[in-house]
């Protein structure tokens, strides 16, 4: 019953939401509510900031950019349970921002709510002893492997280096290296998770072990992920740490062939877990 009447008043204030004095009373509600809260005090930027503009352009897809009625952009696990408090006590829709590689409506910015924006935690550390790279979510792969260079170790990160941390590694994540090493997620050991309550929480084999099972491919579904502790790849001459590449055009009258290699190559996989190969179609101009 209780779900029934929240989802309506959702609906209604959706709906609502095309007369603009309902609406502004909602931007009020939400963003206000957000920018009351003395912990984010200078983290809530409005439309009329460049801030705010500069967020919107950074999503790599036009589709996907939408302009929220403000960002939120906390700056830690505790900044982030503040905002999810604040946003669920005044329900508010929000999208989750990270690396914004997402690249379809809604797939991390939202037009009617607010978007919550990770770009301030993306740092990442090593710790040497347990060989665990501990990576903020809005961080892009490129700077992640650039501090785990010097030590001689990498992640199971994105192909192109400005994909993000976050949305790449809770959606599953197809790596270079996920031949030899499984998918991105399988390589996490534990996630930090703001859930929607405000809890902060440490998912993994141990502790909320279904959490963790559920992040493994469960997107923005299940709670915040403030930060990822994954295992990390050993470069075997760690003054060497190169990986070889390249990128082969053709036609598209090869396609036959190239499907036919393609299977081929997947076939015999297992007899170099070094390698790894993507094959795709695309228009050139
Ligand atoms: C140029 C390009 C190259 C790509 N290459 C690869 C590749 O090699 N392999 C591959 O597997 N995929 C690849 N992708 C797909 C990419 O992994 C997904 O689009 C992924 O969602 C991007 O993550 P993001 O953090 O950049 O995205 P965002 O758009 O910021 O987020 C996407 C979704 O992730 C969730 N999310 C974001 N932050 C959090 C958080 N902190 N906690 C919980 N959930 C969160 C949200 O549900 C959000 O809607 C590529 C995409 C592009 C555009
Ligand atoms: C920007 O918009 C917000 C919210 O509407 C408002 O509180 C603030 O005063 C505005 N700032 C400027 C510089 O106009
Ligand atoms: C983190 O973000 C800040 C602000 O955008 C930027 O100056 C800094 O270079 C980033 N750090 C990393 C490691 O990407
Ligand atoms: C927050 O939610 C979790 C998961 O439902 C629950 O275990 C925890 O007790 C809740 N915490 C508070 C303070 O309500
Ligand atoms: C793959 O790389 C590992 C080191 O990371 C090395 O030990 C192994 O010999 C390589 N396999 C092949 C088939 O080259």
């Amino acid at each position: 019953m209780m779900k029934r009447s929240q989802s309506f008043t959702s609906l209604a204030l959706l709906l609502l939401c095309q007369v603009s004095v309902a609406c502004a009373e909602a931007v009020s509600n939400c963003c206000n509510a957000l920018s009351q809260e003395a912990s984010l005090a200078g983290k809530v930027y409005f439309p009329n900031t460049s801030n705010y503009r500069g967020l919107v352009e950074s999503i790599w897809s036009a589709s996907a950019a939408l302009p929220p009625w403000c960002f939120v952009q906390p700056e830690s696990a505790e900044d982030t349970a503040v905002v999810i408090q604040t946003l669920v006590s005044n329900e508010c829709s929000f999208g989750i921002l990270s690396g914004g590689h997402g690249d379809f409506p809604a797939s991390n910015s939202i037009k009617e709510g607010v978007t919550i924006d990770f770009g301030r935690m993306n740092q990442t550390t090593y710790d040497p002893v347990e060989k665990i790279a501990s990576i903020g979510p809005g961080s892009s792969w490129q700077p992640v492997y650039e501090t785990l260079e010097p030590y001689g170790v990498t992640v199971t990160g994105g192909r192109a280096g400005g994909v993000g941390v976050a949305g790449f590694t809770t959606g599953g994540g197809n790596s270079f290296h996920s031949t030899s090493h499984g998918w991105a997620c399988d390589n996490a050991k534990n996630f930090q998770v703001v859930l929607a309550n405000g809890t902060i929480v440490d998912a993994n084999a141990d502790e909320h072990n279904d959490l963790w099972q559920a992040l493994k491919g469960g997107s923005g579904n299940f709670g915040l992920v403030t930060r990822f502790d994954m295992y990390v790849i050993e470069f075997p001459d760690p003054t060497k740490p190169n990986i070889w590449g390249g990128i082969a055009q053709y036609e598209l009258s090869a396609a036959d062939d190239l499907t036919d290699a393609y299977v081929d190559f997947v076939e015999n996989n297992h007899l170099d877990k070094n390698s790894s190969t993507m094959l795709y179609w695309v228009y050139t101009h």
